[in-house]
C-alpha cells in the first residue's frame, strides 16, 4: 500500500502521481523538509491533494479562502498557488515549529503576501471572522474532533458557489466500523453523518488519498 493511500498499491500511487501536475521544486523541497520530521510527516497532504486544491481554487475564482490545519504548508502553499495574486488565504494552526517551515516554503514560492498566517486554536479564529458568505473556498485539515466546529463556522460564511473540502473523511477504512472506541474515528463518522444530513451543501466524497469531502455551497 502506499503511505499516502490505502486504497491504491505503491506503484499506482506513483503512477497517478506521475500523470498528473508533478510536483515542482519548492513542493518536491518541502515534501523532503518534512519528511525528515519523521512519523508526523503523514499528515501532510498528498501530491495529488495538492494538484486538486490549486485546480480547484482557480475553478473557483477563489479570492478569498480560509485554511484549517496548515502544518508544514503543503496544503497552503497549492491553495495561494490557485489565488493569483490579488486573492488572500488565511490559515490556522497551533504551530509555531511546523508552521516555519510552511512560511520558508511559500517564500520560495513567491507566495507569502497572499497568506496570512494565525497561530491559535482555529476555532477562535473562525469565531472572530465576519459573519458574511464572502469565502469562495474552504479547507479543513486539523484535529478530527474539531472538525464539526470549523464545519459549523464556514459553512455560513461561504458564498452560494463556494467550495469546501475536508481531509481524512475515510479515516483508513476505520469509518465503517461502528465499534472502533477511538475518538478520532468517532468524531469523523459523526461529522461525516452530519455533511450527508446538510441540506445547505452537495457534497461528494471523494476516495483520493485517506478520503476527500468536497462540497459546493447551495
Ligand atoms: C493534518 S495536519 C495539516 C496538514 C496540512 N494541511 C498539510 O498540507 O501539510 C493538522 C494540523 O492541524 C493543527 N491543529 C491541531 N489542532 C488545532 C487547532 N485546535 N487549531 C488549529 N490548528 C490545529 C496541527 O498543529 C497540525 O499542523
Amino acid at each position: 500500500m502506499s503511505p499516502k493511500s490505502f486504497l491504491l498499491s505503491e506503484e499506482l500511487h506513483d503512477y497517478l502521481v506521475a500523470h498528473g501536475s508533478a510536483p515542482d521544486e519548492v513542493l518536491s523541497e518541502l515534501i523532503a523538509d518534512t519528511a525528515a520530521l519523521g512519523p508526523v510527516a503523514r499528515m501532510q497532504i498528498a501530491p495529488e491533494q495538492a494538484a486538486l486544491l490549486t485546480i480547484l481554487t482557480r475553478m473557483v475564482d477563489a479570492r478569498r479562502a480560509v485554511e484549517v490545519g496548515t502544518f508544514t504548508g503543503a496544503s497552503a502553499l497549492a491553495i495561494a498557488r490557485g489565488l493569483g495574486p490579488e486573492g488572500r488565504l488565511l490559515c490556522c494552526d497551533v504551530s509555531e515549529e511546523w508552521t516555519a517551515i510552511a512560511r520558508r516554503a511559500w517564500a520560495r514560492a513567491g507566495v507569502a503576501d497572499r497568506i496570512e498566517l494565525r497561530i491559535a486554536p482555529a476555532a477562535d479564529t473562525l469565531g472572530a471572522l465576519p459573519p458574511e458568505p464572502t469565502l469562495d473556498l474552504a479547507f479543513i485539515d486539523a484535529d478530527k474532533g474539531g472538525y464539526r466546529s470549523y464545519w459549523d463556522e464556514l459553512v455560513p460564511r461561504m458564498r452560494p458557489g463556494g467550495v469546501l473540502l475536508v481531509d481524512n473523511t475515510l479515516w483508513s477504512g476505520r469509518v465503517l466500523d461502528p465499534d472502533d472506541p477511538d475518538p478520532d474515528t468517532i468524531a469523523i463518522r459523526s461529522f461525516n453523518d452530519h455533511v450527508a444530513a446538510d441540506d445547505r451543501v452537495e457534497a461528494v466524497l471523494l476516495p483520493i488519498s485517506d478520503g476527500l469531502t468536497l462540497c459546493l455551497r447551495r
